[in-house]
């Protein structure tokens, strides 16, 4: 088997390794256009079998301004998925065709397993299920090292669904590597962080509270996200908590001068709009460093930084 690099979980690179990432984003963001033709005769696959706008049409850009093209569905009903296929067999086939791919599932592991299955071709885990997204938390580190400076000393204040919310797990699992970083957990009980995300954690470092207004003052940054409405098994379950927190300028009245408030977005309710022109809504730039950190990401698992 050949030494290709998935990336299925933010552990799979070093802090090292994440420095020297950001560093190639930096510099693709300084000038882009030296990037052009990186990935020149290069095929990206992307393969989302649940919705998606921004992981999917961040990837697929990243793809064509570095030069390269996309093969690839949005919709698994119009894949072989739908005749019964395996998805070994699928990413055993879609590894005949293209040199990556980008796979978001609803099954919890399948990121995983599609690796597995994959002899030559990184796979990046794009989403599995309530599991793990650790592009997101790319982006969400580089947001973070923007407009903090650094990633190490701070307070995150993380609010809403901590039970199913991917992103979230996976950003924290990324920032407790970092030294000093504390973390403020906010949740209804029902939902509560797991506890194989907890027990990866040094007590010491982290609280649990249903209260937002009385711990915003004490966040460097907050990090508001979306009921998971599609893992829940009872809709009446969902609508009792989809409205649970709503940040809006009053709210924000007791945060820091300097937090930032970021989303990994869609929102539903969760942020008022009014909150949109508060200097410290960060919530779309973050989208776009998610284009740059993963043509970073794919320029780095091609091996492609210099011209070939
Ligand atoms: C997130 C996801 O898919 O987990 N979206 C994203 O990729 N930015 C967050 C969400 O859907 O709530």
């Amino acid at each position: 088997m050949k030494n290709i690099k998935h990336l299925i979980e933010p552990g799979d690179f070093t802090i090292e390794e994440l420095d020297s990432l950001f560093r190639l984003a930096d510099a693709i963001i300084a000038d882009p256009n030296k990037y052009l033709d990186r990935c020149k005769g290069k095929l990206l696959a992307s393969l989302f079998f649940e919705p998606s706008t921004r992981t999917r049409f961040s990837f697929e850009s990243a793809m064509l301004r570095l030069g390269g093209q996309i093969i690839g569905f949005d919709d698994p009903a119009a894949s072989s998925t739908s005749k019964g296929e395996s998805l070994a067999d699928t990413i055993r086939t879609v590894g005949c065709y293209a040199d990556i791919a980008v796979l978001r599932h609803p099954r919890e592991g399948t990121a995983k397993l599609a690796s597995k299955y994959s002899e030559d071709m990184p796979v990046i885990n794009a989403g599995d299920g309530g599991h793990q997204h650790p592009t997101q938390t790319l982006t969400d580190l580089m947001t973070i090292r923007h407009y903090k400076k650094r990633l190490d000393g701070h307070v995150i204040a993380i609010c809403g669904d901590l039970k199913f919310g991917r992103t979230i797990h996976s950003l924290v699992k990324a920032m407790s590597r970092y030294e000093g970083v504390r973390f403020i957990f906010i949740s209804p009980e029902e939902l509560r962080m797991p506890s194989y995300i907890l027990e990866g954690l040094d007590e010491s470092t982290y609280m649990q509270t249903d209260q937002l207004e009385s711990v915003i003052h004490e966040a460097d940054i907050l990090y508001m996200s979306r009921v998971q409405r599609e893992r829940f098994v009872s809709e009446e379950e969902y609508e009792r908590l989809k409205n649970y927190y709503i940040l809006d300028k009053e709210k924000l009245t007791g945060a820091k001068d300097d937090m930032i408030v970021m989303h990994p977005l869609p929102r539903v309710n969760e942020i008022c709009e009014e909150v949109d022109d508060d200097p410290r809504a960060v919530y779309f730039h973050q989208a776009r460093f998610g284009m740059f950190i993963r043509m970073a990401l794919i320029l780095r698992l091609l091996n492609m930084e210099v011209e070939q």
